[in-house]
């Protein structure tokens, strides 16, 4: 079990716009969005593409290279052609230090 790690300032980020960022050495894309801030794997289930160069709407990434969403709360996709979720972390926020734990939620 990972303990939570800093990855980024909260004033960082803009909204819907994933900012990649590395902890002990997974890729991880980091979405404000909603109010919210998600952080999911960065790398797509269906191929090796990165997720933050993806769009974010609708609380979902989209990959750009084949269309498939991943919803940023579960990490699953919405549909074809990547059919495997896409692993996704719990976010703490602690004053304007964004830290996640790579303890998977799902
Ligand atoms: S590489 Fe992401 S959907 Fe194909």
């Amino acid at each position: 079990m990972s303990a939570f790690a800093r990855v980024c300032a909260l004033s960082e980020l803009e909204d819907d716009t994933p900012k990649r960022v590395e902890l002990e050495s997974t890729p991880i894309s980091i979405v404000r969005t909603e109010g919210e801030v998600f952080a999911i794997n960065d790398i797509c289930s269906h191929a090796n593409v990165s997720l933050s160069e993806g769009e974010v709407e609708d609380c979902q990434i989209e990959c750009w290279l084949h269309g498939s969403s991943f919803d940023l709360r579960t990490g699953k996709p919405s549909g074809l052609p990547a059919t495997r979720p896409v692993p996704v972390y719990p976010v703490k926020i602690e004053g304007d230090d964004v830290l996640v734990s790579l303890t998977q939620e799902s």
